[in-house]
C-alpha cells in the first residue's frame, strides 16, 4: 500500500515563514530539547491520564519481571512523545535504543538493533510511520512471537534461518496514527494520544526550564508567553530562550508580562499565539474561498505550503482554538476566525445555519 507523503525532514524549515513558532526543533535544537527532557514521570507535567496509566503499567511490568507491552505515542510535534520514551526506559530500569523510521533504511539496520537488545530494553522507532514496508513485515515476528526471520541468500529459493530475540518493548511515536498501516497500528497493545497541553501546565514547564537555565522570569511573564506557545511545549521553551535575550538587552533581565507582550509581538505571534502562518491558512480560507468548504490539496497549494506539514503542523492546532472545521466536503473557517480577523460573515452562512 502506498503511503502518504511526508515532510522530507523532521527539522523544522528555516526559512519557513516564523521558525520561532514551528513544533519541529531548529537546527541545533535537539541539545537543547535533551538538557531540558523530564526525567521522570513526577517531572513530566501534563498529560495526565496518559500518564496515570503508563505508572501502573511500568509498575505492573516491573513487579512481573516481564517486558512492557508495546506502545504507540502519537499527536503533533513538540508535545513530548520522545520525553517519554525516554522516562519509560528509565522507570523500568533498562536500557533505551533509539532510532527512527527514515534512518532504518535495510531490513539488516532492524535486524542490528533487534539482536542487540538485552532482555526487557526498550527500542524507540520516531515517525514509525516512515518505516519502508520491507521493515514493517519484519518487525512483525520480532514483535508478535520474538523472532526474526533472516534472509542467507536473496532469490526466490532462498533460505532464511529464524532467531530469538528476548523479550523488549516496542515504543513507536507518530505525528498521525492515520498514518500508520493498520497492521503495524493493531501490534500496539497500548496507544495513547498526546494532546496539547494547558496554559497552566505550560507555565510550570516554562518555570522549571527557566531555572534550569538561570533565566529570571516573573510569574506574569510565564503565563504570558504560556498562552501563547501553541500548547506545545517546545515551542514555549523556544520562546523563552528568544525573550530572554530581550529581556537582556531591552530591559533589565527580567521577563516579566509587559517584556513578553511586547517582544512576541515583535516576533509575529499574536495574541492568542497565531503565527504567520497559521494567519496565512486563516486568511486564505477566508478571503480566497470564501471562508470554505475547500480541500486541504487547495489551501496547500495556494499557500506553497505541504499538505502533511499543514496537516501535521498547523491544523490541528487550529481545530483545538476553534478557528477550523473539518467536513467532509473541506476544511470550514469558524465564526470564531471571522471574528478573530474582524470580518463580517456573510448572511447567506448564518441564513443557512453553515458556519459553526
Ligand atoms: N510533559 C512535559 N513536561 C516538561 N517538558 C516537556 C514535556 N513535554 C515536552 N517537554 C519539553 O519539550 C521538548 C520537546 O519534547 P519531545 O522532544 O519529547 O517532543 P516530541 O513529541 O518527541 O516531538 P517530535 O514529534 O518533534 O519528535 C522536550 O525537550 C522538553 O523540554
Ligand atoms: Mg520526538
Amino acid at each position: 500500500m502506498a503511503k502518504p507523503r511526508k515532510p522530507s525532514s523532521a527539522v523544522a524549515n528555516p526559512g519557513a515563514a516564523n521558525p520561532i513558532v514551528d513544533p519541529l526543533p531548529l537546527p541545533d535544537e535537539r541539545r537543547l530539547d535533551a538538557s531540558l527532557r523530564p526525567r521522570s514521570f513526577s517531572e513530566y507535567v501534563g498529560q495526565r491520564a496518559v500518564v496515570e496509566k503508563l505508572r501502573v503499567y511500568v509498575a505492573a511490568a516491573r513487579k512481573r519481571n516481564e517486558a512492557l507491552d508495546h506502545c504507540l505515542f502519537s499527536g503533533p510535534p513538540g508535545l513530548g512523545k520522545t520525553s517519554l520514551a525516554h522516562i519509560i526506559a528509565t522507570e523500568l530500569g533498562v536500557g533505551l535504543h533509539v532510532t527512527s523510521g527514515p534512518a532504518i533504511e535495510k531490513k539488516g539496520d532492524l535486524a542490528g538493533f533487534l539482536t542487540n537488545l538485552a532482555p526487557g530494553d526498550v527500542l524507540f522507532i520516531d515517525e514509525i510511520h516512515r518505516l519502508s514496508a520491507a521493515a514493517e513485515e519484519y518487525l512483525y515476528p520480532a514483535m508478535e512471537d520474538l523472532v526474526l526471520d533472516i534472509a542467507l541468500d536473496s532469490g526466490p529459493h532462498g533460505r532464511t534461518i529464524r532467531i530469538d530475540v528476548p523479550p523488549f518493548t516496542l515504543i513507536g511515536a507518530t505525528t498521525r496514527t492515520g498514518l500508520l498501516t493498520s497492521p503495524l497500528r493493531d501490534r500496539f497493545q497500548i496507544q495513547e494520544r498526546l494532546d496539547f497541553y494547558e496554559t497552566d501546565e505550560l507555565g510550570l514547564i516554562l518555570r522549571r526550564s527557566a531555572s534550569l537555565l538561570g533565566i529570571e522570569l516573573d510569574p506574569r511573564g510565564a503565563e504570558e508567553i504560556a498562552r501563547r506557545a501553541r500548547g506545545t511545549p517546545r515551542i514555549a521553551n523556544r520562546l523563552l530562550r528568544r525573550l530572554r535575550d530581550f529581556a537582556e538587552v531591552e530591559a533589565d533581565g527580567c521577563i516579566t508580562r509587559e517584556l513578553a507582550d511586547r517582544s512576541l509581538l515583535k516576533l509575529e505571534i499574536d495574541a492568542l499565539g497565531l503565527d504567520p502562518m497559521d494567519r496565512k491558512i486563516l486568511k486564505t480560507i477566508l478571503d480566497k474561498f470564501g471562508g470554505g468548504p475547500v480541500g486541504i490539496e487547495t489551501i496547500a497549494a495556494s499557500i506553497g505550503e505541504e499538505r502533511d506539514t499543514l496537516e501535521d503542523v498547523y491544523e490541528p492546532f487550529l481545530l483545538q482554538m476553534g478557528f477550523l472545521q473539518r467536513t467532509p466536503r473541506g476544511r470550514v473557517a469558524t465564526a470564531r476566525a471571522y471574528q478573530h480577523f474582524k470580518i463580517k460573515i456573510p448572511s447567506n452562512k448564518t441564513d443557512q445555519g453553515e458556519l459553526w
